[in-house]
Formats: C-alpha cells, structure tokens, sequence
C-alpha cells in the first residue's frame, strides 16, 4: 500500500484473502484497504473478481483463505446470524437492481425499513420519501420498476442501499449501459449520499471518467490481486504497463485478450 493510507482510519480491510470458484482461484493472497470516510473504486477487467470483492466485504462470500476485517474485527468466520447484523450497516446497490416488480418504487424502498426496524409507519413514510426526494425520484413514488427508466432504476437501487443510514455503500457497476449524462448524475449522487451519510463507499466500475471525479482511492484488481492503488493522479501516472494498457483501453500490451 502506498503512503497515502498509512495515516488514515481503515474502515475494512482484506487480508491475504484467497478464494476459488471450484478449481477456478479467482483471487489469491489479495490484500486491500477501505479507507473510512472514503470513496474506493475498483476497476479491473470483467470476471476480474470485482463483484467478489464487494461481496466479502458484506459477508455474503467467505474467503478460502485470509481475513476481511471491518475495523478490528474478523468477519470471515462469522456465523450467518451475526453477519444479518452487519449488512444492516453496509448498503449494497446491486449489479443490476434488484427491485421487486411487482412493489412500487415506495415499498421496495421502504422494505429495508419494513424488515429492519421498528420505525412507525408515518416515519418510515416520511424517511423513504425524503430519500427518494435526495435521488431526484419523489415525483415517480407510486410507479412501478418496469416504468422507469435505466437510470432510474439505479437511483431507487441507490435509494434503497441508503435508506437505512449505512455507515458503508457498496455500489456494483452504478453507471453501465446508461448515457454520459445520466452517468454525470449518477456518479455526482454517489459523491453527494456518502458526504450525507457521512461514510465510506466502495464502487466497482468500469467507466474510468466516472471514477476519476468520485475516486479518492483506486485500486485495480488483475489476476486475483491489487496490482495498483493509489489517488486518481497516483493511478494515472502509475507506471504499470497493465493499469497503462487498462486506463488508454488498447488492445495492444501486456493484457491477453
Ligand atoms: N457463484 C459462482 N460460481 C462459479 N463461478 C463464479 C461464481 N461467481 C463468480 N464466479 C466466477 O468468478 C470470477 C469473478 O467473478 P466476479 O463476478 O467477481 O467478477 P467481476 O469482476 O465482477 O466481473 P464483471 O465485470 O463481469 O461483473 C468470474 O470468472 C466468474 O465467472
Ligand atoms: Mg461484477
């Protein structure tokens, strides 16, 4: 790691952690830090194990091997009634949505409340409009997932992930397949919920321009480990032929295609 964290309070950490799909190792001995308060971005190629890493980080996979830590604590051996626990205080917007199609906008956002806690039902209203109030959604509450834009399908994921005041978003692929200025909203929304939240973010990207306005750490993840980390400026000037080859996107270098 460089000198850039050294100082700074460590929300997560991975540690050494290996982990195989079958005979498949996807990641071996990698080790990456969460930097609190934070936007951490990873970017890597597809199967690179990006989404993999996100899911250790909330405890929904167990490393093989290694630790992931959530301050000093070792999660990676928790039992599943204890990891319930710290989902509640790590969001997650996935991949690709997940919302329930047939619930509004307003219930699939509210459910986390539902499930969670003992809120009323006026507050629980009152918490999930302002939320989607925040995301530019309060006007299209009562619709449904399948009437809603890409776009807006993100921003109630992202509604969701934060409605229950997460300490920590993990956001997967928030801006894939949607236009620039959507990706522009999106990317600026992510910068805006985690100073609301007052938390940490990690999101797992593809789009390298999005990355370079929210990022204050990148890491790059390349055959199962962290072959960079850094600022955006420290990854930009990164001498790797690999994170070189990966930001120019060209076909020709070290990176077999
Ligand atoms: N449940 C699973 N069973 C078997 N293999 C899996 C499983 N989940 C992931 N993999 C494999 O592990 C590797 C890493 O997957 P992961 O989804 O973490 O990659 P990713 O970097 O998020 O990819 P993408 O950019 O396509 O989303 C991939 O090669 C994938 O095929
Ligand atoms: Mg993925």
């Amino acid at each position: 790691m460089t000198a850039a964290t050294t100082e700074r309070k460590l929300y997560a950490r991975l540690e050494e952690v290996s982990v195989r799909y079958g005979p498949k190792v996807v990641m071996q001995n990698l080790s990456l830090d969460v930097v609190e308060g934070a936007i951490t971005c990873i970017i890597g190629l597809s199967g690179a194990g990006k989404s993999t890493i996100l899911r250790l980080l909330n405890g929904l996979r167990k490393p093989d091997a290694g630790r992931v830590l959530l301050g000093d604590r070792d999660i990676s051996a928790l039992p599943e009634r204890e990891l319930i626990g710290i989902r509640e205080k790590i969001g997650f917007s996935f991949q690709f949505a997940a919302l329930f199609d047939s619930l509004s906008l307003f219930d699939n956002v509210a459910l986390p409340l539902q499930e969670r806690t003992a809120m009323s039902k006026a507050k629980i209203r009152d918490v999930v409009a302002e939320t989607l109030e925040s995301v530019g959604l309060g006007n299209v509450m009562d619709r449904f997932p399948a009437e809603l834009s890409g776009g807006m399908v993100k921003r109630a994921g992202f509604a969701r992930a934060v409605v229950a005041n997460p300490e920590c978003v993990l956001y997967d692929e928030p801006t894939t397949g949607l236009d620039p200025i959507i990706t522009h909203v999106l990317t600026d929304l992510i910068i805006r919920l985690r100073a609301r939240l007052n938390g940490t973010a990690v999101v797992v990207s593809h789009d390298l321009q999005s990355i370079f306005m929210m990022a204050d750490y990148v890491a790059m993840l390349f055959e199962g480990a962290i072959i960079a980390y850094g600022t955006v400026d420290e990854i930009k000037q990164s001498l790797n032929p690999i994170v070189q080859q990966f930001l120019q996107g060209s076909e020709v270098g070290p990176i077999p295609i």
